[in-house]
């Protein structure tokens, strides 16, 4: 069944291009607007929203955390995210206005299902987006969107947690189309661009050996640190949730913008430090500071790993390490950003000798608290 993959892990990470595509097919019509027709909270209510609040826990939580800045950008409405063991022992402000997005790739997470079932008591509205078929979460909930990953067997979490961006982008632009918030050329244009994303992620899984060397090179690191800003912080934490999952090793994200404020302490002689960049075009500020940022840790002996968009030479010179990824429009950059660190994750986990699609105490699903 691992379909000549050594691990389901390798099998799901090169599904992913499949598995994005067929989270999209049938949302898009032919004249570029989305057809969510499972959402059905109806476009009344959406309308009256004023507020978005995304529960998830562990990778699923990382997708949330992206979601917070295409939500807010399209759409306008403010949106938080939690972690659904924290959310459920506070007690957070839910009412009929507030739209509750609860992620999961197998719909039985108790502390996510806690989550939803205190927000539906609120009164809110909650809509699940869910890899597994009528499992309870999705039973749970008043609307399903569900990622058509198909199952995902390794324990670390993979082609879920592209097509969960992939399921946010949608609800994202599916609200701004219903409010009629910024709908037009700008949310056009990312339809489009989502359209050619699969092949973007094909594109990456290409270029993946030097990837793989690498990380067999640092197998007998203790740590490794990982640095991104905007939608490419998520992904430090994704980055360094996996290497510890897999290679059981001490894996932190930050912000790059943190660093100053203390983790910057930690950087030593040959330290690896993976940082992912933002695009040069678009948002450059934030390019330019994380070249800075990419400097001192340089500076001060950081072995650094950088993923950064194809042209972008401005990193060159810093980079012990460089990792090439398409050109992506900022929001998207996630979806070909993560993948490298999949890789190096699996592969670091080989090199150490750990069971990759097993790793020790962790399940599945984790339907306790
Ligand atoms: C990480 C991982 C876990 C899950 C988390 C949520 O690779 O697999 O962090 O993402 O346990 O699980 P679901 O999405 O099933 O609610």
């Amino acid at each position: 069944e691992k379909g000549g993959y050594d691990y389901f892990m390798l099998k799901e990470i090169a599904e992913q291009p499949k598995a994005v595509a067929d989270t999209l097919l049938g949302r898009i019509d032919g004249s570029g607007s989305l057809t969510l027709d499972e959402v059905r909270i109806p476009p009344g209510v959406l309308r009256e929203i004023d507020k978005v609040v995304i529960v998830a826990c562990g990778t699923a939580f990382h997708a949330g955390m992206i979601a917070k800045y295409a939500i807010e950008h399209w759409t306008r409405l403010p949106c938080e995210v939690e972690l659904a063991s924290e959310f459920r022992y506070r007690d957070p402000i839910l009412d009929a206005q507030t739209l509750v997005i609860a992620i999961s790739q197998s719909g039985e997470t108790m502390d996510t299902l806690m989550a939803l079932r205190h927000a539906r008591e609120q009164g809110s509205k909650v809509l699940a987006i869910c890899n597994t078929n009528g499992s309870t979460i999705p039973r749970e909930s008043d609307a399903v969107l569900y990622t058509h990953a198909g199952p995902e067997v390794a324990v670390a979490s993979t082609k879920a947690f592209l097509t969960q961006l992939v399921a946010c982008y949608l609800v994202a632009l599916y609200l701004g189309q219903v409010r009629g918030t910024k709908w037009g050329d700008e949310i056009r244009a990312v339809i489009r661009d989502l359209s050619s994303i699969a092949g973007a992620v094909e594109q990456v899984l290409g270029t993946m050996e030097p990837v793989r060397e690498l990380a067999r090179s640092l197998a007998s690191k203790k740590t490794v640190l990982f640095l991104g800003r905007h939608v490419g912080y998520p992904v430090a934490l994704e980055g360094a949730l996996k290497l510890k999952e897999l290679a059981y090793m001490h894996a932190e994200g930050f912000a790059a913008g943190e660093l100053k404020h203390g983790p910057i302490a930690l950087i030593e002689e040959d330290l690896p430090v993976v940082v992912v960049v933002p695009s040069p075009r678009g948002r450059s500020v934030l390019h330019d500071k994380i070249v800075s940022n990419i400097q001192e840790i340089r500076a001060r002996g950081a072995r650094t790993i950088v993923i950064a968009e194809e042209g972008d030479e401005a990193v060159v010179p810093y980079a012990d390490h460089l990792v090439r990824i398409p050109v992506t429009p900022t929001l998207l950059q996630p979806m070909v950003a993560t993948v490298p660190l999949q890789v190096f994750a699996c592969e670091l986990a080989t090199a150490r000798g750990n069971e990759v699609d097993q790793p020790r105490n962790l399940a599945k699903s984790v339907t306790v608290e």
